[in-house]
């Protein structure tokens, strides 16, 4: 991929200048989703004609991969940090251009993003995400870099919410701002004791600001103070609304009116491509999906210690192991799916007591089961090309990554019938299945047994060669490009720059 780096060419208009602001970037640091879409957003608004660029805090692995880097400005101490430089290089690969704080004092360290080794979140991210929250603000004012600030400062999860706040409270800036939720149930809440370490003036501790059941939440920062608020599938942007999935926010939430939109996340389309993917066992398209998937599906089975057969469906599963996922329920549908002849391949780490289940259903079923308890991309690829069901059976999902890769090599998803879950696939039945629209099998309930029901249904269609190669090929024929989601959300940014202009939002009301 390489997008064409906009300037301004003479006679042309001058494009839109956005910063996005985040935690994480596919391929220097991934903990989800999230780093996929920060890495793939930004160059589709770049072929589109805006001039993008990206902010991102410099841990070890950002540091390191980040190329041509040059000092931009010396900040000095800040949060702590006796030494903070912003600093601007180049993505490798695509060659956005994308600056990083170089605060070694609070980035370069092992462990996650987020977390040290031990799983324990830092006790200092207060200060990280602060940091990142401000450094963007300032970007945002103009203050840092004398040869480029943005039009527009995007702003992702509670990471980055501090960014709104910061712009708010810092009349001089210009840019509007844009927050997006990829995921409410992480929110950045610290003690109330440390709001002074924020530097913002006390109105901001309060409930029409940061504050949030005693504590400061960064999440609502990005909720309360950004010009407009998305969230990555259109279904979720209704779900955040409701009591039932609004993690105590639904209130703000709703209170935000027509400023919260929906975008559907796209997918790197030329990085999940089954016919030019260098991982796979044998390359395939539409047009050559049996003998391609049969030769993958052999492959994974020996990769995963199963039996090689080629009957019955081979079930994937990539996932970050949280309750969110809903993998309860795959093991508790586990013996109807083994009951029909399938089998499970299950890719993923995370909650140490359903690593420890699923060790323990891979014992008890072995050649049936296998589990591979790592975080690892090329594997990833790998299932999704031998698998012929993907599982996604997530309590919430706000857009949800897999299914949609999932579909583009030819494997059908079986999800819940929520968030962007729900806006992705399309359920077979008789309808779908004679209009030739159905690409997945969806349920309803978050239970072993609804689960289980839709397992049923795709077996049934599984023994029905004509209508199975119709699904596979209607799957794989989606578009989920960036394309689109690219062009809204710059509908969006100008939006947000009118909404600005006629009323900036600005410190709370004492
Ligand atoms: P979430 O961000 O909630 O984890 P998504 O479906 O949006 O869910 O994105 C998950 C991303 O992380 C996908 O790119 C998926 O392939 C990847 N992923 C999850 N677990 C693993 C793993 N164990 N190894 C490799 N990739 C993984
Ligand atoms: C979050 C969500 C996931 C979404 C991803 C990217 O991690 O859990 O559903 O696809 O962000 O937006």
């Amino acid at each position: 991929m390489s997008p064409a780096l906009a300037g301004a060419a003479p006679g042309q208009p001058v494009p839109l200048k956005v910063l996005h602001v985040a935690a994480e970037v596919f391929p220097l640091v991934k903990t989800g989703g999230l780093a996929d879409v920060v890495a793939a957003l930004p160059p589709a608004l770049i072929a589109a004609g805006a001039d993008v660029r990206l902010l991102v805090p410099g841990l070890p692995q950002m540091a390191q991969a980040i190329e041509q880097p040059r000092r931009v400005l010396d900040l000095g101490a800040q949060f702590g940090a006796g030494r903070v430089s912003l600093m601007l290089g180049r993505m490798p690969d695509t060659g956005v251009p994308v600056y990083f704080i170089d605060a070694p004092y609070l980035y370069r360290r092992g462990g996650g993003p987020y977390q040290d080794t031990r799983g324990q979140e830092w006790g200092d991210n207060l200060q990280r995400f602060a940091l990142l929250g401000w450094v963007a603000a300032h970007l945002s004012a103009g203050e840092l870099d004398p040869d480029w600030a943005p039009d527009v400062m995007h702003a992702h999860d509670w990471h980055a919410g501090m960014a709104c706040a910061y712009v708010a409270g810092h009349p001089p800036t210009q840019a509007a701002s844009v927050y997006t939720v990829h995921n409410l149930a992480y929110q950045g809440l610290f003690p109330t004791a440390d709001f002074p370490w924020l530097g913002l003036s006390s109105r901001f501790m309060s409930p029409a600001g940061l504050e949030f059941h005693g504590q400061v939440s960064f999440m609502k920062a990005g909720l309360k103070f950004a010009d407009r608020v998305t969230t990555v599938s259109p279904g979720y942007a209704r779900e955040i609304a409701t009591l039932e999935h609004g993690f105590g926010l639904d209130g703000v939430i709703r209170g935000r009116g027509t400023d919260v939109h929906g975008i559907i996340n796209g997918i790197d389309e030329s990085l999940w491509n089954p016919l030019t993917d260098p991982g796979i066992a044998q390359r395939f398209d539409a047009e050559t999906v049996s003998a391609g998937k049969a030769a993958c599906k052999r492959a994974l089975q020996q990769e995963f210690g199963l039996d090689t057969k080629a009957a019955g469906p081979l079930c994937g599963l990539v996932s970050r192991l949280t309750s969110q996922k809903g993998l309860d329920l795959v093991l508790a549908a586990l013996p109807a799916l083994l009951q029909r002849g399938g089998q499970l391949v299950l890719q993923g780490n995370g909650d140490p007591s359903l690593e420890a289940a699923f060790r323990m259903a891979q014992q008890a079923h072995a050649g049936h089961v296998g589990v591979k308890l790592v975080y690892d991309e090329d594997l990833a690829h790998r299932v999704m090309a031998g698998a012929d069901l993907v599982l996604v059976p997530s309590r919430f999902e706000p857009c949800g990554l897999t299914q949609m890769y999932a579909q583009r090599y030819g494997a059908l998803p079986v999800v819940r019938r929520v968030g962007g879950l729900a806006d992705t696939v399309v359920d077979a039945t008789p309808e779908t299945l004679a209009a030739d629209q159905a690409t997945g099998f969806m349920f309803d309930a978050a239970s072993g047994h609804a689960l289980e029901g839709a397992i049923h249904r795709a077996c049934d269609v599984l023994v029905e060669p004509v209508t199975w190669q119709q699904m596979r090929r209607r799957a794989m024929a989606c578009s989920f490009s960036w394309e689109g989601p690219a062009q809204q959300y710059l509908s969006l940014y100008r939006e947000a720059i009118a909404a600005r202009a006629a009323q900036p939002r600005g410190v709370p009301e004492g």
